[in-house]
């Protein structure tokens, strides 16, 4: 048999090592012939050694390395040596040090793979590279993210652990919990027309977990949603979800700042300061138009609507009496924005419904635009105050409906702090946004839904607007933010049976839904349920924004794509007649064009 058990790993051999006799075992990175000399890079994931095979000296293996191909896994026999004078590589761990060649044995061979693994800077089609996934992954840069997946993970782990919370698997075949998002569905082999829904999080089981008293619960959890898919979502994804018992959010938030602070420190030794601010959500709706906002700059947003609509300005004017807000930015140094560029912003923000972009710059002159002719002297005085414009800057302003406004100038902002480079790299800007409604009004559906989950306390002092003003119940939830990403939510839960079902009446479920869906769950709240609460964070979010990606397949070993599907093992599928059968399905049609 071939001995290919490795004495060391392929980044591991210094100096220090001269003269040992070594086995190592791996990948052909990069073979170079050099006049007799052949250099072979031997690549694992620790890195490359370079074997050096001389014909003077071992012939029969020398000619046996010249059949050598790239990505061919093979094991060798030899002696560290130093490299020849002027030869060494600071840029490599093992580049002091190579290994003079005594015996070669080739493990198994490859095809020419579809991408080049040696040349990272050779940027590959990404529905290649998800097809070809294991080989994107031996490239190495995927490989780095995953490392620091994992060690968020040991992080979390460690530091739950250290807090008293016990880890505890909750079942992948349950049955729905509305987290919001559609369910992926199970169907029942023993249970004809009968189907298990797939967690969109262990929500519910984690709040029984308090009920049973295990007090401090955490899981990395796999979760499933049916959603639309975005460049920060995917259908699974992985939760660092965790509950308590007997605590307050004064207890919980400190807690969770101390598991942010050892992770980054972990994965970035980075030093992070803590508390994290804390701003309510009507506040952060108003200076940033939405509830994740980046802070890592300013540039907030200030409502222009009582100045407007003093205006003669009848975009404006008409808009309001519509029923529409007016609210605006500035832009630092703006004024040297030129004509083109507006224009861009414009058909930009279009993108999100609005109809258009006002803007006016503060020249020597004073305010200069289109549109300042229709603001008197006065309101470009309110004007240049409210927005603190100074000489150089400019204002953008959007007119139309408060949700439409907030959003397009939300990425408005956004946008411009790319453009204008107002972002520090290495910048970490986490903020807890807490005090959001406990329900918002949903036009589809005609009815309150919950704007977290309904299971999530209500502010006690805020139950009496119940029946007279729900949409001002404040809720006692709250959300990590970091950079503009929502890295985790959760919040104070219902431990009361009566409490929990009055919000299920005001979500408008029926009697016979309510006991259905929850009944099981309303009536453990009535065996002794202690006050909890708790969180889950996406750690797939956490590793974009600890790797430096803006994408959520870059963090994860097998991704799907936009679209739901996995290239790699060309699936959804369809299944077996004889499957579908055991299973009592039938497919109603298969021309899904
Ligand atoms: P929530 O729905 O806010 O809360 O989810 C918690 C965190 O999970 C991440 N996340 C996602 N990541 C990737 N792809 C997705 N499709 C996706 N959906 C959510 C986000 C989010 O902040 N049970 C509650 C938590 C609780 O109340 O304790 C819950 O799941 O980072
Ligand atoms: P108009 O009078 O339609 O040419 O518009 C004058 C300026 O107002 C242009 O810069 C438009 O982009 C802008 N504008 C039009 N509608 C709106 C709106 N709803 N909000 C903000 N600006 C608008």
């Amino acid at each position: 048999m071939v001995e290919y058990r490795r004495t060391h790993d392929c980044g591991e051999l210094r100096k220090s090592a001269i003269g040992t006799a070594v086995t190592l075992s791996g990948w052909v990175h990069r073979r170079r012939d050099h006049g007799g000399l052949i250099f072979v890079d031997l690549r694992d994931r620790y890195g490359l050694t370079q074997l050096v095979f001389d014909p003077e000296k071992y012939p029969v293996c020398h000619t046996a390395a010249e059949k050598l191909r790239s990505e061919w896994v093979i094991s060798i026999k030899g002696e560290v040596i130093p490299r020849s004078e002027g030869m060494a590589n600071p840029n490599l761990s093992t580049g002091d040090i190579e290994i003079q060649v005594a015996e070669l044995n080739i493990l198994s061979k490859s095809l020419t793979p579809p991408f080049s693994i040696c040349d990272e800077s050779i940027d590959v089609n990404e529905e290649l590279r998800l097809r070809y996934r294991y080989l994107d992954i031996r490239r190495g840069d995927v490989a780095e993210k995953l490392i620091v997946r994992h060690k968020a993970m040991q992080a979390a782990r460690r530091y739950l652990d250290h807090h008293r919370f016990i880890e505890i698997s909750t079942p992948i075949l349950g049955k729905s919990t509305p987290e919001g998002a559609r369910d992926y569905l199970v169907p029942s082999r023993i249970h004809p027309g009968n189907f298990y829904a797939l967690p969109q999080s262990p929500q519910l089981f984690k709040q029984l977990l308090m009920i049973s008293g295990m007090d401090r619960y955490y899981q990395i959890a796999q979760c499933f949603r049916d959603e639309d898919l975005r460049a920060d979502r995917q259908p699974e994804f992985t939760q660092i979800d965790l509950e308590m018992s007997f605590g307050t959010p004064e207890d919980l938030l400190p807690l969770m700042e101390g598991m942010i602070k050892e992770i980054f420190q972990e994965c970035m030794g980075l030093q992070l300061s803590t508390p994290f601010r804390r701003l309510a959500y009507d506040v952060c709706m108003e200076k940033y138009g939405c509830d994740r906002p980046d802070t890592r700059f300013s540039m907030e947003l200030s409502t222009l609507t009582d100045i407007a609509e003093r205006s003669d300005f009848t975009v404006f004017k008409e808009q309001i009496s519509g029923g529409s807000i007016v609210k605006g930015l500035c832009v630092k140094g703006g004024a040297s924005l030129s004509r083109r560029e507006i224009d861009q912003y414009t058909s930009f923000v279009g993108e999100f419904g609005v109809k258009g972009l006002a803007w006016m710059k503060h020249q020597e002159q004073g305010l200069t635009s289109s549109i300042v002719k229709f603001f008197n002297e006065e309101l470009q005085k309110e004007l240049i105050e409210r927005m603190q414009m100074e000489e150089g800057d400019l204002i953008f302003m959007i007119a139309d409906v408060k949700g439409r406004t907030n959003q397009a100038l939300d990425h408005l902002r956004r946008r411009l702090a790319k453009d204008l480079n107002l972002i520090k790299p290495d910048q970490y800007e986490f903020l807890w946004v807490i005090d959001f409604p406990l329900f918002s009004w949903s036009e589809e559906e005609g009815r309150l839904v919950s704007e977290h989950h309904p299971f999530t306390s209500p502010h006690i002092e805020d139950i009496p607007l119940f029946d007279e003003d729900p949409l001002k119940v404040r809720s006692s939830g709250y959300d990590l933010v970091l950079n503009g990403y929502e890295l985790g939510g959760g919040s104070q839960r219902i431990h009361d049976s009566d409490l929990q079902q009055k919000i299920f009446q005001l979500l408008d479920l029926k009697q016979e839904e309510m006991e259905e869906k929850f009944g099981f769950f309303l009536e453990s709240l009535k065996y002794g349920t202690p006050p909890h609460l708790g969180i889950a964070f996406g750690l797939d979010r956490i590793t974009m924004l600890l790797t430096h990606t803006d994408s959520i397949r870059d963090v994860i070993a097998f991704p799907k794509t936009q679209r739901a599907s996995d290239l790699m093992m060309a699936c959804p599928s369809t299944v077996a007649d004889e499957q579908l059968n055991d299973l009592h399905l039938n497919i109603k049609r298969l021309d899904f064009s």
